[in-house]
C-alpha cells in the first residue's frame, strides 16, 4: 500500500487548505512495484499524476481523514505500506457550510491536528509487514528524520531536504538518504524519481531478506 499526494482540508464550500506535494514520488514508487509483479494500493490525494498499470488499484481521497480511513481500511490486508503522502497536520476544527464573504476585519480559522497516518499503522503493524516513511525536512534533517523513524515504528524512512536543489515538492527529480532500524543509512546522488523508486525498492527488498 502506498499513500501519495497532499491532503486537502475544507475552510468552505469554495476553500481549503493544501500543500505543493505533487504525488509524483508515490506514483513512481508504485509504477515501479508493479513492474517488479506486486499488486499495489494506491491511496492518492488530489495530484494530477496518472496510471494505468494493471496492477495498480487507485483509491482518490481529499482530506487527512479519508486518508485515514482508507489506509485502515487497506493497510491490514497488506505487506506493507509506504507512506510518502504530505499529510496536513492541521485541519480547520469548523468548516463552515456557506461561503466565507469578505469582510474588512481579520478572519481567524481555528485549526485542530489531524491523526498521524503512519504513526497509527506503527501501532498495529505485524511482524511480517513492513512500514516505510518518508522525511521531509529544512533543519536538523538527519536528526529528524531518525526520531521520526523511532516514533512511528518505521522498518526504513526515506530523508529528502528541501534545502537540496532539485529535491522534494514538484519536482521530477529527488536526492534521498535512507535510515533503516538496524541503523544502517544510505545517501543516494540527485536522480529522477524514477530512478530514486527503484533505490528505494531495491532497499526495501534488501531489508526484507536480511
Ligand atoms: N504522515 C502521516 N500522517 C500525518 C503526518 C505525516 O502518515 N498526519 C507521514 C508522512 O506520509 C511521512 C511521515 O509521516 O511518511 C513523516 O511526515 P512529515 O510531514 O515529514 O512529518 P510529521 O510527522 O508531520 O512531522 P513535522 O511536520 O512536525 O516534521
Amino acid at each position: 500500500m502506498i499513500t501519495t499526494g497532499p491532503t486537502y482540508e475544507k475552510i468552505d464550500p469554495v476553500r481549503f487548505i493544501g500543500n505543493f506535494s505533487s504525488g509524483k514520488m508515490g506514483f513512481s514508487i508504485a509504477e515501479k512495484l508493479a513492474e517488479e509483479g506486486a499488486q499495489v494500493i494506491l491511496i492518492s490525494g488530489p495530484s494530477a499524476c496518472q496510471t494505468n498499470h494493471p496492477n495498480i488499484h487507485r483509491i482518490d481521497v481529499v482530506s487527512a481523514q479519508e486518508m485515514y480511513d482508507a489506509s485502515f481500511e487497506y493497510f491490514p490486508h497488506c505487506d506493507g505500506a509506504i507512506m510518502t503522502a504530505a499529510v496536513a497536520d492541521f485541519t480547520p476544527l469548523n468548516p463552515v457550510d456557506a461561503k466565507v464573504k469578505r469582510e474588512k476585519e481579520n478572519y481567524t480559522i481555528e485549526l485542530t491536528p489531524t491523526q498521524d497516518i503512519a504513526a497509527s499503522l506503527g501501532k498495529i503493524k505485524s511482524e511480517k509487514q513492513f512500514l516505510v516513511g518518508f522525511a521531509l525536512e529544512t533543519n536538523n534533517e538527519e536528526l529528524n528524520a531518525q526520531i521520526k523513524l523511532e516514533k512511528k515504528n518505521l522498518d526504513l524512512i526515506v530523508l529528502n531536504s528541501l534545502n537540496d536543489s532539485g529535491a522534494g515538492f514538484q519536482h521530477d527529480t529527488n536526492k534521498i538518504t535512507i535510515f533503516s532500524r538496524r541503523g544502517e543509512v544510505k545517501k543516494f546522488e540527485l536522480k529522477l524519481k524514477s530512478q530514486v523508486a527503484k533505490d528505494i525498492v531495491d532497499e526495501l527488498i534488501r531489508n526484507q531478506n536480511y
